[in-house]
């Protein structure tokens, strides 16, 4: 008897352990390294209905380069699109940037949302423009879309450095526009490095080198798939949108999902979800009375582009092994003749998939065409089919996706191409020509020849100047925004509201001393409660002082051009009596400053992450000054940690340009001006050349950064000597490596280590002896920011589980079984057509 029970233990055990390797074998979940989901233009975080949560690009991951705040967003979308990521558009009229940080380089699946949503001002269904990598692989060429539903271009592109810039140019005088960009890490074992060369027939390898795009990915025979259903959130077609060509001779043969079984290496949950091998096309019982025909799909491709194509079987027809052999043909030559589906995978209902390369010169037509077919063996009754077919495009020898010209990607070897396309033909004689004209051109200016001798790179990169379009619209369209300023000025530049004397001093209970939140050269600064108990920040000008005067006109000229989510906004003014008045929306947490050190009651802590967020708040701001504000730039000349201000949800605004200058002009390097500024924060090299740069800016900054981590004043006079000047001290314990000896020990140990390295080294280069030497703006914030994924990163390490908003792109872990179960359960509702993708027909190819 206790045998017999010890045994049925072990028995339960054995079985146990069985289906728990069995459901983490088959249901290997993949958790993506990098996983940047971006609503574009979108004021606030999407979650869409397959649990996808996208960010909005005006929270600071990823970096964008543009601070053009143009968003187009629509409430009520077409019928036809639902998909809520088309609500939102983000408008480029300059070149633009996105860039990721990449954590593990290798293939990344880029998904780029198109759908020309209405604006008042610009016309998207009119834009053309051009979406290359950084690394100048061209996605779309002088694209355009005119289509009412959204559009969907998927990529598959082998990221091999630590960074990713996707790069958005709107053709001389138009725009460009995105809806949404996903791009995440795809698993190394997606696109394996050999095919099978159709014709001639032979083995290609060195797939990996090549950039892909999936023009169709069809589920044969079954439904269409939504990204709910496939754990890389890929779209698979259903096959009823006129792939067919003969749909009548077709027979659609399904099994439930769970019967499909995975092999131990080969096809993986991951190459395609059950449900692309569950279903299938089937010629036999047809109905069809002669039974030896080809099952044929044609599929539009763009011509002159080499394809990998990727073909799904999975035997669920045959009633034992050994009865089902077909040929596969692709554009009428053989792929492979008398597949033998038992032998490949010695068992029925296993997945296999096989990839096949067809050179540019078999698609000439611009058609791809797939047939199986019975092969000449002695089967029982004639039969083939298919389960599932993607169309991959692989990238021209001049790393393009779209067009013929290349903005210079690295060739490959490229030795596989033996033929040249006509068109390919006319575009390399256009190009020859161009070039001709440019080479006359380069040397009549005798100008730097400098890249010539680079090779390929350099002189490709002329047809697509990557700064062309951005000179033409800074002459364009900002040179109008010096105001020439006079006593109607409020009149004039569109202040906002017009406040009465008296409606101020009732908010501010005559301007009582209670209600005092700041005091600077100008003037006091109060808080005041206006109808609806709605607060206002109410900055009232000392008559007396005219240096009053002239920073109260400065900052309303200044503010009167510059809207910013990291500025603080002027709501409005008062100009009666002589009063100065500026209203301001109010910062309900008031000044960085006071949240670090000095206030009375202390405030709560700032965690390392509030601080990296502030920072990164702060120099956005600071960028947008130095960069988007005006055709010149505008140089703060006061940042300090008592003029970056916090909302109520901790947002830094940067605020009081009372002392701000407009920068150099274009042909000057810099402004020569007295010295003005805050002792601790002021740039060396200016105090000693009274030449002002953005880059003094910078100085100050980096004295913040420091104030922030060390939770210290700039300048402490009661510190000993060597202690005194924060940005002395702390750069010299920065160059003795000890540095984390002087961080807030409050928050010291919550920081991690490669998050710190990256934040001290933005500081350190901020506080460069000479301003040629600084970083500007844009690269401090840069390095901010890859130091705040770095925590996160280090976070997501530390508590694999914790479902936190801090850990970007978490995915359920591997390693849980009970989160496995959970997406078994997931699994088994079949949502066909959902509304969300419902219009998604319209995605693929164009
Ligand atoms: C990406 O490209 C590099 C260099 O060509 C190659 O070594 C690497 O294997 C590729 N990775 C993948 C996942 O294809
Ligand atoms: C199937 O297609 C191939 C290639 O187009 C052709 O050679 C073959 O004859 C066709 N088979 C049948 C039975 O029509």
């Amino acid at each position: 008897m206790g045998g017999g029970y010890k045994s049925s233990i072990s028995t339960l055990i054995i079985f146990i352990s069985t289906i728990i390797l069995y459901i983490l074998s088959t249901n290997a979940e993949f958790t993506p390294s990098d996983n940047y989901l971006i609503d574009c233009g979108s004021p606030q975080t999407t979650i869409l209905d397959d649990g996808r949560t996208f960010k909005s690009d005006a929270q600071s991951v990823p970096f964008l380069s543009t601070e053009e705040n143009i968003l187009a967003g629509s409430t009520s979308l077409s019928g036809n699109i639902s998909l809520p990521l088309y609500k939102t558009a983000r408008i480029f009229n300059t070149e633009s940037v996105y860039k990721f940080l990449v954590f593990r380089p290798g293939r990344h699946f880029l998904r780029l949302y198109f759908h020309p949503l209405p604006h008042q001002e610009y016309n998207l269904t009119s834009s053309v423009f051009t979406v290359k990598t950084d690394d100048g692989l061209v996605l779309l060429h002088d694209f355009s879309t005119s289509q009412s539903s959204g559009m969907l271009k998927e990529y598959l592109i082998n990221v091999t450095s630590d960074e990713f810039s996707l790069i958005f140019s709107p053709l001389k005088k138009s725009i460009a526009f995105v809806n949404a960009i996903e791009f995440v890490s795809a698993p190394n074992e997606l696109v394996p490095d050999t095919a099978t060369i159709v014709s001639p027939p032979g083995v290609f390898t060195g797939v990996s080198g090549y950039d892909l795009q999936v023009v169709h990915r069809v589920n044969v025979g079954g439904p269409m798939i939504t990204p709910k259903n496939d754990t890389l959130s890929r779209t698979w077609m259903s096959d009823d949108h006129g792939y067919m060509v003969f749909p009548k001779g077709d027979k659609v043969v399904s099994v439930d999902p769970s019967v499909v079984n995975y092999p131990v290496g080969g096809a993986t949950r991951l190459i395609a979800p059950d449900r692309v091998y569950s279903s299938a096309a089937s010629m036999a019982d047809s109905g069809v009375s002669v039974p030896n025909f080809n099952l044929t799909w044609e599929m539009k491709v763009d011509p002159g582009f080499d394809y990998l194509i990727r073909l799904h079987f999975c035997d669920i027809v045959s009633a034992s092994l050994n009865s089902l052999y077909f040929n596969v043909y692709v554009n009428g030559f053989s792929a492979v003749s008398g597949l033998d589906l038992s032998t490949l995978t010695s068992d029925l209902a296993m997945a296999y998939y096989k990839d096949f390369v067809v050179n540019a010169s078999m698609v000439l037509n611009g058609v791809i065409r797939v047939q199986v077919g019975p092969s000449d063996m002695e089967s029982m009754t004639p039969n083939a089919i298919l389960n599932g077919l993607e169309i991959m495009k692989m990238s021209s020898s001049v790393g393009s996706l779209d067009g013929l010209f290349s903005s210079g990607k690295s060739s490959h070897d490229g030795s596989h191409r033996l033929t040249m396309t006509i068109i390919e033909a006319i575009g390399v004689a256009i190009g020859a020509i161009m070039l001709l004209v440019l080479v006359f051109s380069i040397i009549r200016r005798k100008n730097k020849a400098r890249g010539w001798d680079e090779g390929g790179n350099s002189f490709t990169s002329w047809f697509l100047p990557r700064n062309a379009s951005y000179c033409s619209s800074l002459l364009s369209s900002k040179s109008k925004s010096k105001n020439a300023y006079s006593s109607v000025f409020f009149s004039k530049v569109g202040l906002g509201r017009s406040f009465s004397f008296n409606e101020l001093r009732d908010a501010t209970k005559n301007f009582d001393e209670s209600a005092v939140i700041g005091v600077g050269g100008f003037g006091k600064v109060y808080i005041g409660e206006i109808e609806e108990g709605k607060k206002l920040a109410i900055k009232r000008g000392n008559p007396r002082s005219s240096q009053g005067i002239n920073e109260f006109q400065t900052e309303i000229e200044l503010l009167s051009k510059l809207r910013h989510r990291h500025l603080v906004s002027l709501i409005g003014y008062c100009d009666e009596n002589n009063e100065m008045i500026l209203v301001y929306e109010y910062m309900a947490n008031g000044p960085l400053r006071d949240h670090l050190y000095g206030s009375k009651p202390a405030l709560p802590t700032l965690t390392w992450r509030q601080r990296l967020e502030i920072s990164i708040g702060a120099a956005r701001g600071l960028h947008y000054l130095h960069t988007g504000g005006s055709s010149q730039g505008i140089i703060h000349r006061d940042v300090k940690t008592t003029n970056i201000l916090l909302d109520d949800n901790f947002i830094a605004k940067v605020s009081d340009f009372g002392l701000s200058k407009t920068g150099p002009a274009l042909d000057q390097t810099h402004v020569s001006t007295a010295v003005k500024g805050s002792f601790g924060y002021l740039d060396p090299e200016y105090f000693r050349r009274q030449q002002l740069t953005e880059k003094s800016d910078v100085y100050s900054f980096g004295v913040v950064l420091f104030e922030i981590l060390c939770a210290r004043p700039a300048l402490d006079p009661t510190l000993p000597r060597e202690q005194v000047n924060l940005a002395e001290w702390a750069m010299q314990k920065q160059r003795k490596g000890i540095i984390e000896t002087i961080v807030d020990p409050t928050i010291a140990k919550t920081i991690s280590s490669e998050s710190l390295i990256k934040y001290v080294e933005a500081a350190e280069k901020c506080l460069a002896e000479y301003g040629v030497d600084r970083p500007s703006m844009g690269d401090v914030l840069w390095n901010l920011e890859f130091s705040l994924q770095l925590q996160d990163a280090s976070l997501q390490l530390d508590h694999p589980q914790e479902d936190d908003e801090t850990c970007k792109g978490k995915m359920i872990s591997k390693n849980e079984v009970s989160d496995v179960s959970v997406l078994v359960n997931d699994d088994s509702g079949v949502v066909i057509g959902s509304p969300l993708f419902s219009k998604m027909e319209d995605i693929q190819g164009r």
